[in-house]
């Protein structure tokens, strides 16, 4: 990994899922972290006796608490939202006013506030369903739900924002697996091994659709390298990053695998259901690779691995039944 360029760096939900896997590896980088989260979906298990690490409750709604967090920042990685298509649909107009709404005035305040470099979490969904064998950053985007097009609408925000002292680049990830302190299970890989580990059994529904997945070690390899990059090699620019793309089926013939051979028993089942949700997306990370040099260093498999260690270990548990693994079942619960 290359050396940092910048000390002092918030991650806005930086107690999420992603967050709290990369806050401990940005910190241990040596860089300064501030977290901004409103700890939407649980307790999080953050390094907070580390004097690197100010971890702040709040709202990126609350323009005034923003710009007041920007203030001496050298860096932003900007991962806080509502993130994923179910969560959103739950009352589309607020999630609106947490993905979109805020985006603008938060890049705003960061040039004002002399943040050097933005780094904007998008989501290689944003192309939608796509035919095409290699879906690269200049493929036409075509985001088939209002979670992907309000991802996709903060991209040319950013842009536009860009200057010699204002440096930005947008991220397109795959779906993220493995585990991670706050562990969300509602995302493919997770969610088959779940099923796998504690109930023997999978459903996959539909089975075809090919979907693009990350390590979520991997993930924080590229956010750690999108802050190191010098600014000629990231100003402006946009990447793809995912490891494998593999089709529903054969993400599930590897967790049956990987779970049948950590976890000596019965035969994981795998049942099949039909689906709405066909979606399909193959992208290519080669522009990433070649510009940076960052390829994945863990697969699937690695990802099944690590999760099945975590429930040897206690580390998740009650993860049928508890809602903190599944973002849309807290959010439908705040709702009632
Ligand atoms: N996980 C994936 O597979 C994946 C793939 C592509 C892109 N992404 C993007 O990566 C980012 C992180 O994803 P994740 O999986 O860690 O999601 P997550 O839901 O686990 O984390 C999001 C965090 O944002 C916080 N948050 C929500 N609303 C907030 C608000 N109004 N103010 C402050 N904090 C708020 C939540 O409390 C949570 O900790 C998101 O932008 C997501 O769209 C994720």
């Amino acid at each position: 990994m290359s050396q940092p360029l910048f000390n002092r760096v918030l991650v806005t939900g930086g107690a999420g899922y992603v967050g709290s896997a990369l806050v401990p590896r940005l910190l241990a980088e040596g860089y300064s972290v501030t977290i901004l989260d409103l700890f939407v979906y649980c307790d999080v298990n953050l390094p907070y006796e580390d004097p690197d690490l100010r971890v702040v409750t709040g709202d990126i709604r609350d323009q005034e608490l923003v710009r007041e967090m920007l203030q001496g920042q050298d860096a932003v990685v900007h991962l806080a939202c509502i993130s994923n298509d179910p969560s959103f649909e739950l009352d589309p107009s607020l999630s609106k006013t947490i993905n979109f709404d805020p985006f603008e005035p938060m890049v705003a305040n960061a040039k004002a506030a002399g943040v050097k470099r933005f780094v904007y979490c998008s989501s290689s969904s944003v192309y939608g369903v796509s035919e095409l064998e290699d879906v690269t950053e200049e493929t036409p985007l075509d985001p088939l739900t209002l979670y992907s097009q309000y991802k996709a609408e903060c991209e040319p925000i950013l842009l536009s924002s860009q200057s010699a002292e204002f440096e930005v680049v947008i991220l397109r990830p795959a779906t993220v697996c493995g585990y991670a302190p706050r562990c969300r299970l509602d995302l493919t890989v997770n969610i088959l091994t779940n099923h796998a580990v504690n109930n023997r059994n999978i459903t996959v529904f539909g089975g075809s659709q090919l979907r693009p997945n990350l390590h979520i070690d991997d993930m924080c390899d590229v956010y750690l390298l999108l802050l190191a990059s010098p600014a000629e090699k990231i100003q402006g620019q946009t990447f793809n990053a995912g490891e494998q793309n593999l089709s529903v089926d054969s993400i599930a013939s590897l967790v049956k695998k990987v779970v049948e051979r950590e976890f000596p028993g019965d035969p994981v089942g795998i049942d099949h259901s039909d689906t709405n949700d066909l979606r399909s997306y193959h992208i290519n990370s080669d522009k990433i690779a070649s510009a940076l040099g960052w390829r994945p260093r863990r697969t699937v498999e690695t990802a099944v691995f690590d999760l099945c260690n975590a429930f040897r270990d206690e580390l998740l548990p009650n993860s049928l039944d508890d809602d903190r693994y599944f973002n849309v079942r807290v959010l439908q619960s705040k709702a009632n």
